[in-house]
């Protein structure tokens, strides 16, 4: 795949809300997440773990602790993050890494169902707490972040960007692109 394609699945890829009432495979949610284990990962302590909900009560009691999860989704991948390894292997430093470990991962699942004809979208906005206990984790493991997956129902339009000359500086904060 060159650059602008690349570029172009990049682009294509949208936060989906309505979902169509058809399964995903476990062949492809299990591709999802080997997208996610190739991600970088800060010391390359790989501090994570995915859970595949295709249980339909457990994903129901999911969407009951979490308000920002639209839609009926036929799956759910919750990144959980192990945070005794962190901080055994990385200490402090190791422990601030993780999230940006689940977030990369993250892009990777979501960049992979858009390549796959899948919809995605990320969910922070949920209880942690009450997701841990639904899916059993122990102690030391918790969820950071929810990706519902499905067929898309409908497409939104993309959202604005900002500009590129906006959030583009060279050399020097207020030498700004300012271009398009
Ligand atoms: C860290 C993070 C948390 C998010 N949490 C939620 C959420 O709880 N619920 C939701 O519907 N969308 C959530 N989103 C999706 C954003 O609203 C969405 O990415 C943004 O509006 C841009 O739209 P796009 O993804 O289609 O480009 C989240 C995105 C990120 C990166």
């Amino acid at each position: 795949m060159g650059t602008n394609s690349m570029l172009e699945l990049i682009k294509s890829r949208r936060s989906v809300r309505n979902f169509k009432n058809k399964k995903v495979s476990i062949e492809e949610l299990k591709t999802l997440v080997e997208a996610a284990t190739w991600a970088p990962s800060g010391s390359n302590i790989q501090p994570w773990f995915f859970g595949i909900v295709d249980d339909e009560e457990i994903l129901e009691k999911i969407k009951n602790f979490s308000p920002g999860l639209f839609g009926e989704p036929a799956n759910l991948i919750v990144l959980c993050v192990n945070y005794e390894e962190a901080i055994k292997k990385g200490g402090e430093l190791g422990k601030e890494l993780c999230i940006y470990d689940i977030a990369m991962a993250a892009q990777n699942i979501m960049l992979a169902a858009t390549a796959s004809g899948l919809a995605t979208c990320c969910i922070k906005s949920f209880s942690k707490r009450a997701v841990n206990k639904i899916l059993n984790l122990p102690e030391h493991i918790s969820s950071e972040l929810v990706i519902s997956i499905g067929y898309a129902e409908k497409t939104p339009q993309p959202p604005k960007r900002k500009k590129q000359g906006e959030v583009t500086f060279i050399n020097n904060w207020g030498d700004f692109l300012n271009e398009e």
